[in-house]
């Protein structure tokens, strides 16, 4: 067996490699596909959560990340730039510093978590933040792509989705067949066109039966996809997915209808829910706009959408620790202070509610 050598090894075959590809890994990948029974219990599904948060820099993006920086690598790139709400910066940060070149990541000022900011930070990226939100972040890294010497790895880049449809593989890898739906977050709608291609490759080649009904989330101060328009002015506490022009907009639809899918709108409020929700009965910890998925899902079935005995993947994008300040948050938005005592056993035993 040995180790799990990354994406781009484990699923060569189906990506655009070749032998001559410096591939540039930090083992992505090989995340674990966990049976959420409590979700079942709520839902009457057979709900299974694909913990993104495990990969090396703690989100999905590393899967695209080794795929674009490798072939960024290829081409001779010096330096690769981004747009980020956080996960894509602290990415494109550790492929580049490993790969021995520069990363520039613009971010929206003072809309980014802190873990993500201080990844950037710490893999030495050359961060700017922008006065403005993140699609205009993204607008300016295509023209910086246009216009300079740079390598531009955000998802409008093909190889960012080719490394990241290598999920919808592993998931077909462990339960033998796709899902009958998969649930997942939506910002730029890369992840959703992503796993769509995954799954039907692997359709394709034999290795599936079926697709799986792809159900995109969105918040809803944040949802272009949803209400059919652009949004100017996102708004959400989930941060990775304020976005209001999302760059895959198109090939989403397109995914949507041939999976005879669906995007939803969920509010803050059901995300922080279902955020604690999956940290307290499954003992899975994800940053908001991961939760979107689980709250998605609660949505759906409540709305008698998910049949009894279906079988459903979530995709949570990622880990809990990117963005903790909301766990310590109250869901009236009251600080969470944990009880201090004093250093002897019969105080704590009674603050622990312990019989004696
Ligand atoms: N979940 C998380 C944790 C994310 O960071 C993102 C996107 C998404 C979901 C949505 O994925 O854009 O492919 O639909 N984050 C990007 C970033 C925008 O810059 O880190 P998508």
């Amino acid at each position: 067996a040995g180790q799990w050598q990354g994406v781009i090894r484990e699923y060569a075959e189906f990506l655009d490699v070749t032998e001559a590809t410096p591939v540039v890994t930090l083992g992505e990948g090989g995340t674990p596909l966990i049976p959420a029974r409590a979700l079942g219990a709520r839902t009457g599904a057979e709900v299974w959560v694909k913990y993104e948060g495990m990969n090396p820099t703690g989100s999905f993006k590393d899967r695209g990340m080794t795929m674009a920086v490798s072939k960024a690598v290829e081409h001779g790139a010096k330096v690769v730039v981004c747009a980020s709400t956080g996960n894509t910066s602290a990415s494109a940060a550790a492929y580049a510093a490993n790969a021995g070149i520069e990363a520039a990541v613009l971010v929206p000022e003072g809309k980014i978590a802190m873990g993500k900011l201080s990844q950037a930070i710490a893999h030495n990226a050359r961060l700017l933040q922008v006065r403005g939100n993140f699609d205009d972040c993204l607008e300016i890294t295509r023209e910086l792509d246009r216009d300079y010497p740079v390598h531009l790895v955000n998802s409008v880049n093909n190889d960012r989705i080719e490394g990241q449809k290598t999920a919808a593989f592993e998931i077909i890898d462990v339960l033998g067949d796709a899902p009958d739906f998969h649930f997942i977050p939506v910002g730029n709608a890369g992840n959703y066109t992503a796993y769509t291609r995954g799954y039907r490759e692997f359709a394709e080649l034999g290795r599936a039966t079926k697709l799986p009904r792809m159900f995109g989330f969105q918040a809803t101060g944040a949802a272009p996809i949803v209400r059919g328009e652009v949004v100017t002015q996102p708004e959400t506490i989930a941060s990775a997915i304020r976005i209001g022009n999302p760059a895959s907009w198109g090939p989403a639809l397109e995914a949507r209808d041939e999976t005879n899918g669906y995007f939803g709108a969920i509010d803050d409020t059901k995300v922080l829910e279902a955020q604690r929700i999956l940290a307290a009965e499954v003992g899975v910890f994800v940053e908001p706009a991961s939760a979107i998925s689980v709250a998605g899902l609660l949505e759906r079935a409540e709305a008698g959408q998910v049949p009894a005995g279906a079988r459903v993947v979530l995709t949570v994008t990622g880990h809990g620790l990117k963005d903790p300040q909301w766990a310590l948050k109250t869901a009236d938005g009251g600080d969470i202070e944990p009880t201090v005592v004093p250093a002897d056993v019969a105080t704590v035993a009674q603050a622990l509610g312990l019989g004696a």
